[in-house]
């Protein structure tokens, strides 16, 4: 088993390409049923700001599957209003200071699950009211309860990061191209009605890099990703044989590609204020939609998206149900990188 006991699992920025590449490896011999792991006795408490499917539901399988249990809260209706400021006079919506709240938590289970993005919950801490990607890229609630908790933290989505999407995608193109190694990945942008977070492709191009493929990230101008997360992808990358590329030219970039990942994401120049973005950003909807003229320019590339997708509008029908697609083993194999990161992370016994 590899040894990252205790650890906190926020970002896979926070861990070696080795130790990540290992969790993958956990997860896909747990799957294969090459090796058992016995969570019994332990529990997580999983708690959801923002709606979720398959991270609720992979966290939750995943440790009964393999002894543990997974206690679902959604803080929204089922907890106190939480304040992560210091020296704040408490006399407004918040009820209770993550200083008590994570260490109480840390005393009643093994493991702290939290999705908070403040894109998509409004309104439940002093953190929301900040709006710019700037601020609110520093992930101040997750990390200030990671602060306070005394069993390891996981990320189920961020404002920046999204690791369990990252892992389950390493685990899924391993399945599918054998060594993705210098393998060419194209992480495109799609249109959306809605301006989405940015946590999931920074995950997404963490999870490219860290298996050392040939990365491109296609957006349009404008629509560029955290210039950090960049810099760290190309660094990870490079010292992995692999490279990272960015451009808005969608024919040479889906030319040749192993795998194409969709997701759309906002601009973070209009980051928190999106009604402010030009309107006339709606004519990239036909441009950038993933549909099988474009696929075909790949040859056998598969198609990959974290889900859930907008069908017509991310991508069309035909490459969904057809054999290129991915997605539903991709999701899948959220049971299994799941399970792996509770498996490497649990407490010493
Ligand atoms: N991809 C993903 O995280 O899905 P959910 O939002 O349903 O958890």
């Amino acid at each position: 088993m590899i040894g990252l006991n205790g650890r906190n699992f926020l970002s896979t920025l926070d861990f070696s390409p080795h130790e990540v590449r290992s969790l993958v490896q956990l997860a896909l011999q747990l799957k294969r049923g090459e090796t058992t792991v016995d969570l019994a006795g332990l529990v997580a408490t999983l708690m959801f700001f923002a709606p979720s499917v398959r991270t609720r539901i992979s966290c939750q399988s995943s440790l009964a599957k393999l002894g543990g249990t997974g206690i679902v809260v959604n803080p929204g209706s089922d907890a106190y209003a939480l304040e992560i400021e210091d020296g704040v006079v408490m006399d407004g919506a918040t009820a209770e200071h993550v200083k008590e709240v994570a260490p109480v938590v840390s005393r009643l289970c093994d493991w702290i699950g939290i999705r908070k993005s403040e894109l998509v919950t409004q309104g439940s801490t002093t953190a929301d009211v900040t709006t710019s990607y700037d601020e609110l890229k520093a992930d101040r609630f997750i990390n200030a309860y990671a602060k306070h908790a005394t069993v390891p933290v996981i990320n189920l989505e961020s404002n920046s990061f999204h690791p369990l999407q990252g892992l389950a995608d390493m685990a899924t193109m391993v399945e599918k191209l054998g060594e993705p190694k210098q393998r060419k990945y194209v992480l495109t942008w799609a249109w959306h009605p809605k301006s989405l977070p940015v946590a999931t492709p920074h995950s997404q191009l963490l999870a490219a890099a860290d298996l050392g493929m040939e990365v491109t990230v296609l957006r349009p101008p404008g629509y560029s990703l955290d210039a950090g997360v960049m810099a760290a992808a190309k660094d990870r990358v490079e010292s992995l044989g692999g490279s990272l590329n960015e451009t808005d030219d969608i024919e040479a970039a889906y030319r040749g590609a192993d795998v194409v990942c969709a997701k759309s994401w906002g601009s973070l120049d209009y980051y928190g204020r999106f009604e402010d973005e030009p309107a006339d950003k709606a004519h990239l909807r036909k441009e950038w939609v993933v549909d099988e003229p474009k696929m075909d320019l790949t040859g056998k590339g598969i198609f990959m998206h974290c889900l859930p997708v907008r069908r017509n509008i991310v991508v069309t029908d035909g490459v969904l149900d057809g054999p290129r697609s991915a997605v539903v083993d991709q999701a899948g194999n959220r049971l299994w990188t799941a399970g792996a990161v509770f498996a490497a992370t649990r407490p010493e016994a």
